[in-house]
């Protein structure tokens, strides 16, 4: 059976970031999607889970089933209250980053998933909202 939808879990420490693949994970078999696009949903998740944990303070991770045309597919958006992206091109640039990563995480979740939509306000939060469909 499918899961409910419309979980909101929170991303908080690393165990989060853990459940939050996890739990992915769970939805995307659920609704069909094949091995490899849920490895592509879950690689995504760490790192959208990672930023908001790491850059952006703590956060949230909402999940949605959403339909188009009789196709299912799963939603999931990434919120924090954090310091906010300043130049959003810039940071979806493999290779920039304000920390110790890579600078891969934002570019390279964008390539694994169907859409992919960021939205940020200095000083408020980031919003990045991803779909896997079916
Ligand atoms: N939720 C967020 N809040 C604030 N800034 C963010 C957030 N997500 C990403 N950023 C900014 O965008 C930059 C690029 O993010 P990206 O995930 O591509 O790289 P990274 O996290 O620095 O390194 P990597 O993900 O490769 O370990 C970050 O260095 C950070 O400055
Ligand atoms: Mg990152």
């Amino acid at each position: 059976m499918t899961p409910p939808g419309n979980e909101r879990v929170p991303i908080q420490s690393e165990d989060d970031i853990v459940r939050a693949r996890r739990i992915a994970r769970t939805y995307a078999q659920e609704l069909g999607i094949g091995l490899t696009n849920q490895t592509k949903l879950v690689t995504a998740v760490s790192e959208l889970a990672r930023n908001v944990y790491v850059h952006g303070g703590g956060g949230t991770m909402q999940i949605e089933i959403v339909s188009n045309r009789g196709n299912q597919g799963i939603r999931l958006t990434f919120e924090d209250h954090g310091p906010g992206i300043p130049d959003i091109n810039l940071a979806m640039q493999d290779g920039y980053t304000t920390g110790n990563g890579l600078g891969l995480g934002l570019g390279g979740a964008k390539r694994l998933v169907h859409e992919f939509e960021i939205e940020s306000w200095v000083g408020r939060g980031t919003r990045v909202t991803i779909v896997m469909w079916a």
